[in-house]
Formats: structure tokens, sequence, C-alpha cells
């Protein structure tokens, strides 16, 4: 069975000193009795945290023995060279980080990151030894007009065909995240995120075939909270959340493991 993730975007939030004291508060959180914190211990859930770039050495010295990952935000697809103000994969790997979030529609929409990009990318993270986090998402113009499938596709036949059946297979996660619902408290009906989803996994098998279809981990984002977060993760191609705002408390980020570990 595919293991469910739960992973925090924090965005740019969460400086150095910031970082280290939510790794130490966590530190507490996990040791509770709490079945969200059980489910950590056990390995039944995955917890990651996506950190800014600076907060990365802080936050993983907090953590230190704890079973949490680290991962990035995004990474540029070349490896070193004249790129002012960028960060690579391999520099990424060395800091020990697992996951990279690749086409979060705010570097989509906010940095014209193009489809191309994220290609090159994926392929960076998968060079380094990392796993993508590969986020798709309509706008709300888009699904208006009914075409939330057609951009999911597109988004998601930029990179799926270009990948080894063995990485789709081992390294790949996608993030179904409708722009409409992030950071805007306005949550994807169960539904309407069980079928963006489904229709992922339908995507999967027919570009990377049944294996990796079955396999691939596919997360939810958009305004997940504790209080939704249960109803969300019970859908069967729902495999966990990829969480912003909810992510930079630890009370809330606690709330949606809690809820998350009952489908653990
Ligand atoms: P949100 O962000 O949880 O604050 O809506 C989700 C994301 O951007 O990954």
């Amino acid at each position: 069975m595919r293991k469910v993730l739960c992973a925090g975007n924090w965005k740019m939030n969460l400086a150095p000193l910031a970082a280290k004291n939510f790794g130490d508060e966590l530190r507490v959180a996990l040791g509770e009795h709490d079945e969200g914190a059980r489910s950590v211990r056990e390995g039944k859930i995955e917890l990651a945290l996506m950190p800014p770039f600076v907060s990365m050495a802080s936050l993983r010295g907090a953590l230190e023995d704890l079973p949490v990952v680290v991962g990035a935000q995004n990474c540029h697809w070349e490896s070193q060279g004249a790129f002012t103000g960028e960060i690579s994969a391999p520099m990424l790997a060395e800091l020990g980080c697992r996951y990279v979030i690749i086409g979060h529609s705010e570097r989509r929409h906010l940095f014209g990151e193009t489809d191309e990009m994220t290609l090159h990318k994926v392929r960076a993270v998968l060079g380094a030894g990392m796993t993508p986090v590969f986020c798709v998402g309509e706008l709300l113009e888009e699904r208006e007009e009914n075409r939330t499938l057609l951009v999911l596709e597109r988004q998601l036949r930029a990179v799926l065909p270009h990948m080894s059946s063995e990485d789709a297979q081992h390294r790949f996660i996608v993030a179904y995240e409708p722009v409409w619902a992030i950071g805007t408290g306005k949550v994807a009906s169960e539904q309407d995120a069980q079928d963006a989803c489904q229709f992922i996994r339908d995507l999967v098998s027919t570009c990377c075939g049944a294996a990796a279809a079955v396999a691939m981990r596919i997360l939810y984002g958009g305004s997940v909270k504790p209080e939704n977060a249960a109803g969300l993760v019970a859908q069967p191609d729902v495999d966990g959340f990829l969480v912003g705002g909810a992510s930079i408390k630890v009370s809330s980020l606690m709330g949606i493991v809690k809820a998350s570990s009952r489908k653990a």
C-alpha cells in the first residue's frame, strides 16, 4: 500500500531561528501519546518539511534522530554555474533533502515557470537522487471553463512520458493543488479532489504503466486544515497532503497528521 505523506511547504516563512524552535516543538509533539505522533514514530505516516533554503540547516539540526525528512521548495536545473541567486539539485542533496517541490503554482504563476522548465527541474532532481513533488492544478477561470482536466493533462504530459518506469514507480510524487484553493481557505470538495487524483492516476497508468500508477503517491494541497483533512485523505486516490499555511504551526500540522493517521 502507498504510505500516507504529510508534507509541509513553509513557503517564505520561518527564518533559521524560528525553524529551530519549530523543530524543538515538533520533537515534544512527536513524543506524545496522540495517534498522529504514534503513526509517525512507527513509520506508518511519512512527515516531511520543506523550509526556505536558509532554514534547512537549523531545521535539520533540530530534527536530528526524528523520523521527519526535509525537502526544498524549488531548484535550478543546472548543477552549477553562473546563475545568480539560484540553488542546484546536487546542493540540496548534499544538505540531506529527500524531496524537492517542482512546478508549484506560485512558481508557475508568480515567477513564470513553464512546463518545459518543470521537465528540466524534474530531471535535475532525479539526477541528484531525490524525489520531485510535482505540483499541478487549475486556475479558477480554467475550472469555470471546464478545462481542469485539460490543464492537469498538459502539465503532467510535460514530464511523465520522459520518465523511466523505474523513476515513475519509485521516485515521483504528484500534488494536485487547485490554484483557487491555495491560501484562500476554499478547499476542494472531497469528490473534486478524488476525481482529479483519480484522473491523474489514470494518466500515470497511460504514460508510465500500471505498476507506476499503483505505486505513485498523489497528494492533495490547497487550504488543508485539521478539520478537513480526514474526509479528503479518506478518498481512495488521495495519499496525503501538501500543506502550506497550516504547516508552519506544530499544532495544526500535527492535527493534520492525526486526521491522516486513520488511513495509515
Ligand atoms: P495552503 O498552501 O495550504 O496554504 O493553501 C498549499 C500549497 O501551496 O502547497
